[in-house]
């Protein structure tokens, strides 16, 4: 919720004008750090081929060093130029680019190591957001941007979220208004025959099975997104699971926990928020999170959902926010 409607007030946040935005692009050639919409979630952004603009990206953030950065490019043209292609990457970019899917590949050497946690591949993706794709073409310059969150908490989906958790560190944030998903992109290795699918996103396991073979879960040999191994998701409070009907946990004295889902629960949250589909539990997320860490209660007691599609990657988001 803004307190002013005027931008001026609004120290480092910024309309998304022609004039903001190639300022915004020229921040970034000059090797500064721009926050941007997309659909998924608000991102950190800097000039991926500058490794000195990309270390502060891991300053500001408080990120782990281990954990690489997905290149945002404005076409598959474009990502040719930073990875190896191969059929079916090529097949899934055409499907699903612009869009929230973001594909693993071998690097090429032009991608500072920094940039790719010093893996030998690199993640790319073309966002669906006309403010990230103006920025893009406007810089010509494939931008690396983790989500615009202190590592850790729950990504941001709007400007304000982003300004609160890393101030004055970034340079421009523009404001787009709400993230339209609200949960990070689909993760998949593509270097191998089969795809591996590292990280639940806004495209399903189902969507790519239509187009491609996929690992079946758990089967994996690929390692595991580095991202995975660290905390995440994880507001100020402690979050519990409601699941398989464990009423237990709702045992509490009344006003000690506060609840998030979409089954009603029993008597006694300090604050609820109740969503009426999974598009709406996804889209409001994280935003619920923190709004509910602030609520006076000790606890979040959050309802792992049911439902393939978007379902899969909010039970990710929840599970991995309960830190199991
Ligand atoms: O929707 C999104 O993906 C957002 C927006 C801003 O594009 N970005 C985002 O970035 O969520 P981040 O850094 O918060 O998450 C990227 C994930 C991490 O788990 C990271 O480990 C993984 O992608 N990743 C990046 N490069 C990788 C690589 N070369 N191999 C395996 N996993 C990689
Ligand atoms: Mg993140």
């Amino acid at each position: 919720m803004y307190l002013s409607s005027s931008y001026g007030e609004m120290g480092n946040i910024f309309a998304p004008t022609r004039d903001t935005l190639s300022k915004a692009a020229e921040t970034i050639k000059n090797g500064g750090l721009v926050a941007f919409p997309t659909e998924t979630v608000y991102g950190l952004g800097a000039n991926a081929l500058d490794a000195a603009a990309v270390r502060k990206i891991f300053d500001a953030k408080g990120r782990p060093q281990d954990n690489p950065l997905i290149l945002h490019v404005a076409n598959i043209r474009e990502a040719s130029l930073y990875a190896d292609m191969n059929p079916s990457a090529e097949l899934l970019m055409q499907h699903f680019w612009p869009g929230p899917l973001t594909i693993v590949l071998y690097s090429s050497d032009i991608v500072p190591l920094v940039t790719r946690g010093n893996l030998e591949t690199v993640a790319l993706r073309v966002p669906m957001n006309y403010i990230a794709l103006e920025l893009i073409h406007a810089t010509g310059l494939p931008i690396a941007a983790p989500s615009a969150n202190r590592s850790g908490r729950p990504s941001p989906t709007n400007a304000e979220t982003v300004r609160n958790d890393l101030g004055s560190a970034v340079d421009m944030i523009i404001d787009g208004g709400a993230s339209s998903i609200g949960v990070e992109s689909t993760v998949i290795d593509a270097t191998g025959k089969k795809i591996a699918i590292l990280r639940p996103g806004g495209v399903t396991r189902e969507m790519l099975e239509h187009i491609v073979d996929v690992e079946a879960e758990g089967s994996s040999n690929h390692a595991r997104s580095p991202g995975t191994r660290h905390k995440h998701y994880a507001p100020s409070i402690g979050v519990s699971l409601w699941q398989n009907d464990n009423f237990e946990i709702f045992s509490e004295p009344a006003g000690s926990w506060c609840y998030l889902g979409m089954r009603q629960p029993p008597e006694g949250s300090a604050a609820q928020i109740i969503f009426h589909s999974l598009g709406e539990y996804a889209h409001e997320l994280f935003h619920a999170l923190r709004k509910l860490e602030r609520c006076g209660a000790k606890r979040i007691i959050a309802d792992l959902p049911e439902g393939d599609g978007i379902g899969e990657a909010i039970r990710n988001r929840l599970i991995r926010a309960a830190g199991c």
